[in-house]
């Protein structure tokens, strides 16, 4: 595994529309994290975010996950994991994977596995977290960027950022203002990640000097 000092291999995977990943490559150009994003991964074939990574030159691929609707196992998950070691990805990024992770890929990539969740976890997991926000009649909510275990939204937090719910909030005004959190949180918690030595205790994460 790669020392904090070295570059991360980042490869992103992501069904939908890539604004992550898009502030991921931001950050990346303006110099404030150091990895190389390796390779994009869909398993939606007209995902926005694949041609964003073509737009910077990123190998991007449609892999399909059939026969599943909403998790990754199987001869699929083969496949991810064959073109994610083909392509040398050291961390994964899931950015709006709408796929729950199974032991396989877990196992391929341990503990190198993070995702953004679009709430304060533990509240709200699972879709739509910003409407489930709304409905619920929470104040406040946010982002999660957590590393990923066998759980669905579970794994321990690396960094959060809070959002207000405001009176005349529609679930679109709330999601986009998660989202320009979103962008920030991600490439910080990559950063964070990149630069310092991750020490789990219990559920908690500590973020140590490199040795
Ligand atoms: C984000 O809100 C993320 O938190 C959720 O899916 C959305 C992906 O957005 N898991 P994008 O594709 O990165 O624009």
């Amino acid at each position: 595994m790669p020392s904090p000092s070295t570059p991360l291999r980042l490869a992103v995977l992501g069904s939908g529309r890539g604004t992550n990943l898009q502030s991921i490559l931001d950050a990346i150009d303006q110099g404030t994290l150091a990895a190389q994003v390796v390779c994009v991964i869909s398993d939606v074939p007209d995902a926005l975010i694949l041609e964003r990574a073509r737009r910077h030159h990123i190998p991007a691929f449609h892999i399909s996950a059939a026969p599943f609707k909403s998790k990754l196992e199987g001869p699929a998950e083969t496949a991810y994991i064959r073109t994610l070691k083909e392509h040398g990805a050291d961390t994964i990024a899931l950015a709006g994977f709408m796929r729950i992770i199974k032991t396989g890929l877990l196992a391929a990539f341990p503990g190198r596995i993070l995702n953004i969740h679009p709430a304060l976890l533990p509240s709200f997991p699972g879709a739509q977290s910003w409407k489930q926000a709304l409905d619920h009649g929470a104040k406040i909510t946010g982002c999660t960027v957590h590393l990923v275990d066998a759980g669905t939204d579970t794994g321990p937090i690396i960094i959060q950022r809070a959002v207000p719910v405001l009176a005349d909030d529609t679930p679109e005004s709330l999601h986009a203002r998660i989202q320009e959190q979103e962008h920030l949180a991600y490439p910080e918690a990559l950063r964070l990640f990149a630069t310092t030595r991750i020490q789990i205790e219990g559920r908690r994460v500590r973020l140590l000097p490199p040795s």
